[in-house]
């Protein structure tokens, strides 16, 4: 039997993202989120912001869990997850908005420079996208949990580990990406939004 799969961090966190959501995403109908994990964080943005369709996107072997909490939610605008590998195809269509937590640390910086790649594709002229984690600031960490969770990932494996906002800015630039915001958020978070020039 298939059990819910469930992130104590997106509980924690959901609301602080949501803050930023609500003010940069306002305006926006079709959302695009790239890896979703348990889909948590789903079924907390599309509940709380009802003019958004939320599409959910992960790795084939995320899908299950995040269909499990899409379908306890039965919302109206949380169409069924999509099958999105950065190292694979795109989805089809253009999305006004793409949104993607805790993912860059994840992937390695080979898929983390493929994934700016692909925006210009799936973002139309005008959209934004909202990255949320951790990121290191001028080559330094921003606090000693920085420093310990990057040695952690980096342990597990090699590839993993912050980025460096600079770098992941200068990727956001070359797919004609600029910055709109940064945010600190709590736990040595940053969110940060980039427009898409219209
Ligand atoms: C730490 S989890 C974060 C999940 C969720 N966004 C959250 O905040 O709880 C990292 C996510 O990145 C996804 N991911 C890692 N490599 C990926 C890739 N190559 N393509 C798409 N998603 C990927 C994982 O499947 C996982 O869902």
């Amino acid at each position: 039997m298939l059990h819910k799969p469930f992130s104590p961090a997106c509980e924690r966190n959901r609301d602080a993202i949501l803050a930023v959501l609500r003010e940069h995403f306002a305006d926006r109908r079709r959302v695009l989120e790239i890896g979703s994990g348990t889909g948590q964080h789903a079924v907390h943005f599309a509940a709380a912001l009802p003019q958004l369709v939320w599409q959910t996107s992960d790795v084939p072997d995320n899908l299950s869990g995040i269909r499990l909490w899409l379908g306890e939610a039965r919302q109206p605008n949380t169409p069924p997850p999509l099958s999105f590998d950065i190292n694979g195809a795109p989805p089809e269509g253009e999305f006004d908005a793409v949104f993607s937590a805790n993912t860059l640390h994840i992937m390695g910086w080979s898929e983390v420079q493929r994934l700016f790649a692909l925006l210009p594709g799936l973002m139309r002229p005008g959209a934004l996208l909202t990255i949320y984690g951790p990121f290191n600031y001028g080559g330094a960490f921003t606090s000693a949990s920085n420093a310990a969770f990057d040695a952690s990932l980096r342990a597990a494996q090699p590839q993993r580990g912050i980025r460096d906002f600079e770098a992941v800015d200068a990727l956001a630039d070359g797919a004609g990406l600029s910055l709109v915001d940064d945010r600190a958020m709590p736990a040595n978070n940053r969110c940060v939004t980039w427009r898409r020039s219209a």
